[in-house]
């Protein structure tokens, strides 16, 4: 084991929210810590959709807070969704003057595309289905031509260092070539590592984002929200690829619609706003679909024709390397897990529950999703939570010392994850804690998911059952239906438990241990 100090921030993540914030700090020194090089294995720069904005004259951050609210069902805190919907312009403003290219129209505006539960289109995008990717370039260049920015690549943060309830260090360790653990002391820590879709089987997510460090913070002894509420995307493309690459929400605003095997256009049946409704809706549709055999598609062939290949190119390549011609063919989709509502438990000014521990992105639960994300509203939180945990950092620490370049260096030694056993528990999470639950599956997913953690040699791997066991153990424990978490055994919303989850990892585990004493 080795021991460094240093008076730079550690940003654990290099998604948007990271790389915004390492930017919002300037010229305080902050050390970045990504597993891979910038840009690739983060889920930022796999967004399609763009970010929600109320952007145009006849929106307001009023009406979008409704709609996230509405989205929601019934747990967004309103707050926070004023928040953050009324700080989306200057961010929008923001990334334009870094040099994003958003799409514009002839007279300047912003092209802004509809997405599901959005009362208009919102969404602000580049080239497309391409804003993640062209936000976070515009973002790396940024970064790289920063000097109070050092990014350590090929490094994976796997734990916290805590002193009275106090976030000193971060362990860190290879990423890819295991190797031993390092401490690495710092003045504060801010997460903005991701969520946890790659915990399932069937998922939209990069393969690294698999709830670690959620898993990390809980382990350290960080209380947890929301973590039973993980959104299930409609349109994953069912080509076999893991993970399922998307046909973005876009799509349907564009008027593109769902039809089975039969040509019939299931979503009608189903709700008002069919095609559009709110994602869960149409997720939990497109999973029966398919649970009964009927092909769920995707049909872009009538509104879009050839434009589909060029107006969404993500979707276009996605397609061509399943061997799909979405120009004359329907897109075979299924539901999968694609973004998670739960997270670390922060408060208005992004804090966790441990002191000098701030969290953005997917990682943090802020309350703005309540039970089932409003399209697009995640790179915005992102952005606007960055900032604000930027400015918090400032606040608490003072004026900026003076920090040397940070050498890291690993010892030898540990293990790596067992992928089969990884493989193992996100079946189990696919199967028991998907997009439909009930008590019994629920149960065996818990069980699945002790015995990994029984097995594991790796704090990654514990980072990973860690989270699993939350999402899980907080599912069983909530005995309703409500946005992304849907219990065939309770089918109906309980008006009496319209109330946020808070919970820790000790008692998460309590709850897995009731559940199979009981079994
Ligand atoms: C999409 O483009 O459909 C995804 C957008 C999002 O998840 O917010």
């Amino acid at each position: 084991m080795t021991s460094l100090q240093t008076q730079r921030v550690v940003i654990v993540g290099a998604g948007l929210g990271a790389l915004y914030a390492a930017l919002k700090l300037a010229p305080r020194p902050v050390l970045v810590i990504s597993p891979e090089s910038l840009g690739a294995g983060a889920s930022s720069a796999w967004a399609q959709g763009g970010v929600a904005a109320a952007m145009a004259a006849t929106d307001s951050p009023e009406s979008h807070a409704l709609d996230t609210e509405y989205a929601g069902a019934g747990t967004v805190d309103p707050a926070i969704a004023r928040l953050v919907t009324s700080e989306a312009r200057r961010h929008i403003l923001d990334l334009t003057d870094l040099g994003t290219p958003f799409d514009r129209d002839a007279a300047g505006g912003y092209v802004m595309s509809r997405e599901a539960a959005h009362s208009m289109a919102r969404v602000v995008r580049v080239k497309g289905d391409q804003a993640g990717h062209e936000i976070m370039q515009t973002l790396i260049a940024e970064v790289r031509c920063t000097p109070s920015i050092q990014v350590a690549e090929g490094v994976l943060a796997s734990g916290l260092e805590t002193e009275n309830g106090v976030v000193t260090g971060v362990w860190l360790e290879r990423a890819g070539a295991p190797s031993g653990r390092s401490l690495l002391r710092a003045p504060a820590v801010l997460l903005a590592g991701g969520g946890s879709g790659g915990l399932y089987a069937m998922t939209t997510n990069p393969p690294r984002i698999r709830g670690q460090v959620i898993g990390m913070a809980a382990r350290a002894g960080a209380r947890i929200a929301d973590p039973e509420f993980v959104q299930f995307h409609p349109t994953a493309i069912a080509s076999g690829e893991d993970p399922a690459p998307l046909a973005t929400e876009a799509l349907r605003g564009e008027g593109a619609v769902l039809i089975n095997a039969a040509g019939e256009r299931f979503m009608l049946p189903v709700h008002e706003l069919a095609e559009l409704a709110p994602r869960d809706i149409v997720a939990r549709a497109v999973y029966l679909e398919r649970q009964a055999g009927r092909a769920p598609a995707l049909d872009t062939r009538a509104v879009l024709g050839e434009d589909v290949i060029t107006r969404f190119p993500a979707v276009a390549e996605a397609c061509k390397r399943a061997g799909i011609d979405p120009v004359s063919q329907p897109i075979p989709v299924a539901a999968a897990a694609h973004y998670h509502m739960g997270g670390i438990d922060t408060d208005a000014q992004g804090r966790a529950s441990l002191g000098r521990l701030w969290v953005c992105g997917e990682a943090s639960s802020t309350g703005l999703h309540g039970a089932n994300r409003l399209a697009s509203n995640g790179l915005l939180e992102a952005l606007v939570f960055a900032r604000i945990c930027a400015l918090g950092i400032g606040e608490a620490l003072g004026a900026p010392a003076e920090a040397t370049h940070v050498d890291l260096a690993f010892p030898e030694g540990a293990e790596a994850v067992d992928e089969a056993a990884v493989a193992r528990m996100r079946q189990a999470m696919t199967d028991g804690v998907g997009v439909v639950r009930d008590a019994a599956g629920l149960t065996r997913a818990l069980s699945v998911i002790a015995e990994v953690e029984a097995e594991a040699t790796s704090e990654a791997m514990r980072n990973m059952t860690a989270t699993a066991t939350l999402i899980a153990a907080a599912a069983l424990a909530r005995r309703e239906s409500r946005g992304g978490h849907y219990r065939s055994d309770y089918p109906k919303t309980d008006p009496d438990m319209a109330q946020r989850t808070h919970i820790t990892l000790a008692e998460a585990l309590a709850i897995r241990a009731r559940a199979l004493e009981d079994a």
